[in-house]
């Protein structure tokens, strides 16, 4: 249809989206939906490989992020928009893969190590979450993708897609490009305590946060930790609070704060007061559009089934070719 080359990513619906996943994820994705054709999924089946005991929110989290998805600017006029366990597909081809997958390519998996000893409170000894990169391979060479926007956590599951394909196509015959991973520059955003944003460290301002608790939020942030007293000059290169505003205020501001901390003549409550500011302002029209979306159910779920049915298009031509290489 489209002359522009494809790419695709995907992101688990595992609660709210903060500023961390709008600066390192999302914003990207709304700047390649022009160049690109763009498929964005939700993961909910990658979010069972973990969250498998208890899935009675992720109903709720896979609509409140196709809605946080909206508000930010991704458009299902310019991209294709779903949800990964609507297309049936993708299970299908998961389990061709996983008859071709070597098992040492998955166990050697560094983000598959990595989880396995540090969520200790989950038994994550289960066949699916030692089969994740091979779901991921299904969700992105069904869709042949050429490029796959994601942070550098994710290079090697885009790593073991690319073996997969290729040992496919050795065995069965060239149905698979092999895509590549495009990593993307992200501001270092970190979280009010100053380690990575994340929902379940309790440091994240959320897209969906009304403005007072946003100030709360902010007015609890820690800044310079040298910085003791109002007149002790700080330091903004090692303060979080002035990467915000690097991110949300004017250049002009952002100068002047840098001076007047060094010099002490602005204090930490009022130099997030401004910030805080100029985020709630920043954030003015996501927020908008968030309340428009959530008062048009109906919208929502079109735009869902609009998306699968684009998808699937793609998904059962691929199948055809898949089918006809495995004759099966
Ligand atoms: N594993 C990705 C993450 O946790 C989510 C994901 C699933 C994905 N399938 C994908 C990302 C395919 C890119 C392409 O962020
Ligand atoms: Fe950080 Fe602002 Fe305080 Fe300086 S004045 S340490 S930039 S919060």
């Amino acid at each position: 249809m489209t002359g522009k080359k494809r790419i695709l990513s995907g992101m688990r619906p595992t609660g709210p989206l903060h500023l961390g996943n709008l600066h390192g994820a999302l914003s990207n994705w709304v700047t390649l939906q022009d160049p690109y054709d763009c498929f964005f999924f939700i993961a909910d089946w990658h979010a069972l490989t973990s969250d498998y005991e208890d899935t009675r929110s992720i109903t709720g989290y896979i609509r409140q992020m196709m809605i946080d998805w909206l508000s930010v600017g991704l458009s299902p006029d310019k991209s294709t928009l779903f949800v990964q366990s609507q297309i049936k597909e993708h299970a299908e081809l998961f389990l061709m893969l996983s008859m071709i997958t070597p098992v040492p390519w998955l166990e050697r998996n560094p983000t598959y190590k990595e989880q396995i000893t540090q969520l200790n409170s989950k038994d994550l000894s289960t066949f699916g979450f030692l089969g994740y990169p091979v779901l991921q391979a299904s969700d992105i060479i069904m869709y042949k993708a050429f490029g796959v926007p994601v942070g550098i956590d994710q290079v090697p599951h885009v790593e073991i897609t690319r073996e997969i394909a290729r040992r496919f196509n050795y065995l069965y015959g060239n149905v698979f490009p092999e895509p590549q991973a495009i990593l993307t520059e992200t501001p270092k955003i970190l979280g009010l305590d100053r380690r990575k944003m994340s929902k379940s460290y309790h440091n994240a301002i959320f897209l969906s946060d009304p403005p007072g608790e946003i100030s709360a939020k902010v007015s609890g942030m820690i800044t310079d930790p040298q910085r003791a007293r109002r007149q002790d000059p700080g330091n903004p290169d090692v303060c979080n609070v002035y990467e915000f505003h690097k991110l949300y205020s004017s250049r002009e501001t952002i100068e002047q704060i840098a001076t007047s901390c060094r010099s002490a003549q602005i204090g930490c409550v009022e130099c997030k007061k401004l910030m805080a500011q100029n985020l709630i302002r920043a954030l003015e029209p996501i927020r908008e559009k968030r309340e428009y979306y959530t008062n048009q159910p109906g919208m929502v779920e079109d735009i869902i089934a609009t998306g699968a049915e684009k998808a699937r298009k793609v998904a059962l031509q691929t199948m055809e070719e898949v089918h006809r290489a495995i004759r099966i």
